[in-house]
């Protein structure tokens, strides 16, 4: 089975992809094969940061190499903070205080106007040299209180007004069937069996 190194270290993500491939591929994270680069994710986009992280781990590894960025892009804030996600008030500010932030940045902003959406690029970077990315995108809104327990990051202020919930709201499998990264994910499977035909 043709094997393929992920760039993360969140179990989460490595579990989702397990399920989306489906045994198509097996996938190994960094932290199996015990590498832990310093990666700079400098990029200005989602795509230049997926496709730094692949490019380091096809390189370290000499193996097909997978890697993801994402993130919360708000209209108003001119798409912050973007690819800036992680980094927004520092990396060991807690989201309650980020969400908290964000919600206060959006007074005065009313309905369509708080328009925003998660966005995640999943980058693939082969040993031959080819490589490309797919994007995943999932469209909501950022509601005007902090709302839900599930997911992680800024899911508990991003509402979605086809569900009348934030996304923290929603079962980990109701987020996936619908959610940015499940999106480029299974994009992404599409893809890598595209290329093996
Ligand atoms: P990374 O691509 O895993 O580094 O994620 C970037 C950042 O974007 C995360 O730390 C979160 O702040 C935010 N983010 C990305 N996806 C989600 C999501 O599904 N829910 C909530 N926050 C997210």
């Amino acid at each position: 089975m043709q094997r393929l190194v992920f760039a993360t270290g969140n179990k989460d993500k490595v579990r989702e992809l397990k399920e989306i491939l489906d045994g198509s591929f097996e996938v190994v994270s960094m932290k199996e094969l015990g590498i832990s680069p310093d990666i700079d994710e400098n990029g200005e986009t989602f795509e230049e940061n997926a496709l730094i992280k692949a490019r380091t781990l096809c390189q370290l590894t000499g193996q097909l190499a997978v890697a993801d960025d994402s993130g919360l892009v708000i209209d108003a804030l001119n798409g912050e903070p973007g690819v800036h996600s992680a980094r927004f008030m520092g990396e060991d500010t807690s989201y309650t205080i980020k969400n908290t932030k964000l919600i206060e940045m959006m007074e005065g902003y009313q309905g369509e106007e708080r328009s925003a959406r998660f966005v995640c690029v999943i980058a693939c970077v082969f040993p031959d040299g080819r490589e490309w990315t797919c994007r995943g995108e999932m469209e909501g809104q950022i509601g005007y209180e902090i709302q839900g327990e599930n997911g992680f990051g800024y899911d508990p202020i991003f509402f979605l007004p086809e569900y009348g919930c934030t996304s923290a709201q929603l079962s980990r499998e109701g987020k996936n069937e619908i959610s940015h990264r499940g999106k480029a994910m299974r994009m992404m499977r599409d893809r890598l069996q595209g290329d093996r035909q």
